[in-house]
Order: structure tokens, then sequence, then C-alpha cells
């Protein structure tokens, strides 16, 4: 694949999500910004800049607010993670002011398109009115020729039941796996975390979770979920993240639902003690000091402090305190902390060692380049026995596959793809079902194919994402 090649899908991806994200930061910032303030001039010249693209191959360019998705010329948009939150927010300010969307065939200027959204921030229709109406003669009016509204009920479309059944699904664990970040942010963000957490909020993001996963959905994974990464907000979305794979990993151990949520809410919190650690340790570019490092090793000890200052000595509140203190032992108890007397790790403990150490490593930090996931699982491999329960390892692996769903893979043909699933028989743990996403055949081009009834093609090697400018989440929550 050439350097253009990829220069040319990014573009083409990105085009889309960048003007939803442009136009979402343009109305929030018109809220409380006049028009005319300079702080618009580089966002708006970037829409204009992807507007303009879109235009010169497409000729028109317009937007269409549908229920809870955004079409842009007529072809829904596939949201991903970042422009997520500004669609709902662009969704939510098109229905409330009875509008559908907008569209022009001549790319406007700088201030009419400014003074559009401004209008649009600054109109509440009244009841009874026609929305459409008062709204034209208000662009009228500021002198806004080149943009035409269109009414909502111009946008009504019929979408066929399976493939709305789909897409509910994955906005939904969508939405959960981001107000559970959420939810983490605010609770340990307060000062006061102890009193501040909401067990009872956590339990029933952590319950969605576990109902969610298993749910048996073609082509898309609950364990896709996990492939989201966020490089800023690390300890949310890692925690997060562990317990996604630890629900999807008890899931296929065929833990009962009540076992599972248990489950789950001790990966959410099993790093909880790393909040009484300096930041600049936790956060250190270069190697730790042996003096930083001893403060590190510390976090179980503090995890468990603080479970049982939140929980006191509850049955409930136990299976957390447990994992949180023995997530770093070690399958041969060479981790730490070290014990006395060496019992064996408790199940929970042993799950959430493996899946911490697949996120972490997977996980780009300030101190490491993320390992590719295969890598990661191989280096896991290699410790089984000593750091991980090698039956765990070896059902792990044949879960999640040798290539987890979110893995960028390069086939035999030359073809790129993302993996979506795997497939759950053992001899075909090389061989997940993929969505190719470019290839030197055209008749392959974004096709869905199981490369356990396609013996034809192979997965030569997996590829770095970064390096090849692909963002994987964004195909596993797409159609
Ligand atoms: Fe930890
Ligand atoms: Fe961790």
């Amino acid at each position: 694949m050439s350097r253009e090649d990829i220069q040319k899908i990014k573009k083409r991806l990105n085009f889309d999500k960048q003007a939803i994200i442009h136009i979402y930061r343009i109305c929030k910032l018109l809220v409380t910004h006049e028009p005319d303030n300079e702080i618009f001039s580089k966002t708006v010249h970037n829409l204009l800049y992807a507007i303009s693209k879109i235009l010169e191959q497409e000729g028109v360019f317009s937007l269409l607010f549908v229920k809870s998705d955004i079409y842009l010329n007529k072809a829904r948009i596939q949201q991903n993670i970042t422009s997520f939150s500004a669609s709902e927010y662009l969704i939510k300010l098109f229905i409330s002011r009875n509008i559908g969307g907008f569209e022009f065939y001549v790319l406007p200027d700088s201030r009419e398109l400014l003074l559009f959204f401004y209008s649009l921030i600054k109109y509440s229709p009244a009841e009874g009115v026609d929305a459409i109406k008062v709204f034209e003669d208000l662009l009228e009016l500021s002198g806004i020729r080149n943009i035409r509204v269109l009414p909502t009920q111009a946008v009504e479309q019929v979408i066929p039941d399976e493939v709305q059944v789909l897409r509910d699904y994955k906005k939904k664990t969508l939405v959960i796996y981001q107000s559970t970040i959420r939810f983490l942010k605010d609770a340990l963000s307060s000062k006061d975390y102890i009193s501040g957490i909401d067990m009872r909020n956590a339990k029933r993001l952590v319950n969605q979770m576990v109902d969610l996963s298993g749910h048996n959905v073609e082509n898309f994974s609950f364990w896709g979920l996990s492939a989201i990464k966020n490089f800023d907000e690390y300890t949310f979305n890692h925690s997060v993240n562990v317990c996604v794979l630890a629900i999807a990993f008890g899931n296929a151990l065929g833990l009962p639902k009540r076992r599972l949520a248990e489950l789950g809410l001790a990966a959410l919190f099993h790093d909880i003690g790393k909040l009484t650690i300096p930041k600049k340790i936790l956060n250190k570019p270069g190697q730790l000091t042996s003096e930083e490092w001893d403060i590190m090793k510390q976090h179980p000890l503090f995890a468990m402090k603080l479970l049982f200052n939140m929980h006191g000595y509850s049955e409930s509140g136990l299976k957390k305190v447990i994992v949180a203190l023995q997530h770093h032992m070690n399958y041969d108890f060479s981790g730490y902390p070290r014990l006395i007397l060496e019992k064996k790790l408790h199940l929970f403990s042993r799950i959430v060692a493996i899946v911490d150490t697949f996120d972490a490593m997977t996980t780009d930090r300030v101190y490491q380049k993320a390992l590719k996931p295969d890598d990661a699982l191989r280096r896991i491999i290699s410790l089984a026995s000593k750091k991980y329960d090698p039956v765990l390892v070896k059902a792990f692996v044949s879960s999640i596959g040798l290539y987890p769903p979110g893995t960028l893979v390069e086939l035999s043909d030359g073809s790129i793809a993302v993996v979506l699933k795997s497939n759950p028989q053992y001899e075909n743990i090389e061989r997940p079902i993929i969505k190719i996403i470019n290839s030197p055949s055209e008749r392959l081009k974004s096709d869905i194919i199981n490369l356990a009834e396609t013996q034809s093609l192979q997965i030569r090697k997996s590829l770095d994402p970064e390096e090849v400018g692909i963002n994987t989440p964004h195909y596993l929550f797409n159609e």
C-alpha cells in the first residue's frame, strides 16, 4: 500500500466527521461568543476546507438530522469516538429548533456560515409556528442566501429492521462505555472520592454491560469496546477497558450473570489505589527509580484500605478488595505485595491480571509505545505459569482470538482489514471475521469476510494503526 493510498483513505474517511466536529465547536462557542470574535477563525477555516473537499467531489453539501443519526448527502455518517458527542449535541440542537437540516451547492463564505449557526443558536421557535418559514425569514434578514434549511419531514428514512437492531446495539454499548468513563471521572476527580462514589450507579452501569455482553450479534463483538483507547485519560479509560475485558472473558468462561457483575465491578476498581500515587510518578516518562517503584508497588495496598473505608467489611465489597490487592501478585507469587502465606489467587484476580496486562500493553503511554494486540498476547503467553494462570491464558487467547477485534491486519493478497470478531473454534484462532478497508482487488472493497470460511485468504501480519493512519475502533462501530 503506497503512502498516497494511505493519504487518500485518511482524507476520504475523515472529511464528514471533521465537518461535524468543527460545526459542533462553532455552535458551542456561539453560545457565549459573538460571531465576529477572532476565536472562530481557525475552526471556520478548517470547516470550510472540509466542506470544500466534499463539495468538490459531490457538488452538494447537505446535512440531515434524523432521529439519532446525521446524514451527509443522504449517506449516514458513521460515528467514531471523537465525533460521537459532537453528533449527539448537533442532533439535539436541530431537533429542538424543528429543523431537519441544511444544504448548499456553493461554498458559503466564513461570515455567512458563522451567521447561519449564530441564527440557529439564538433562534427558538414559538409554539405552533412554521419553524422553517420563520427561520428562512431570519436568514434572509441576515443576508444569508446560499444556505437552505430543510424541513424535518423531508428526512424520514426507512431503515431495515436488522440493520437498525445492530446499529442500536452498537450505539447502546458505546453509550454505556462512555457513561462509565464519565461516571468514574466524576466520582474519582472529586476530593472526597471515598464517599463520592455512588456504588449503586456503578453497579447499574456494570449490569448493563453484562447484559450487552451476552448478546451474540453478527459481525460485532463486545470485546471490541476495549480497542478504544484514550491517551489523555488513561486511568479512567484503562479501568473501564479492564472492566469490559473481564466481563467479556468471564462470559466466555461461562460465568453466570451475577458473578459477571461482581467481576466487572471488581475490575472497574482494580487500580483505585493509584489515586494515592503522586501524578509525577504515575506519568513519569522515563524509568522509575527504585524509591518511586516502591511507592508504585503500594497501590494494591492503598486500594485495599480505600475499599475497606468505603464498604466496611461487607460481603459485596470483599471481591473488589481481593482483586485490587491481588492483581499484581502473579500466579507464582513473584509479584507484589509479597505474601507470607501463599494461597491460590482468587479466580477474579487471575482473570483481571491477564486483562489488565493486555489493556496496559496495547495502550500508548508516556513511557511506552503500544504493542499490537497479537504481540501483547504472545508476550502474555510467554509468561503463562509465571505471571498468569496457564489455563486461563489459553482460554483468554482462544476466546479473544490471536488477532483480537480492532486489530489492523494485512492479508495474503495485500488487502488491509480490521478484525471485527473472533471465531469461537480453537482451530480458527488465527482466522477471525474481518472487514476489508482497502484492497488491490476492487471486488473485495469494504467486504466483510469470515476467514474461517475463506481458505484462500490468510492474515499475513498485523499492522500498527498509527503508522497507517487508520482509526480501527471506527470500523467496529460503523455498519
Ligand atoms: Fe494495578
Ligand atoms: Fe491496571
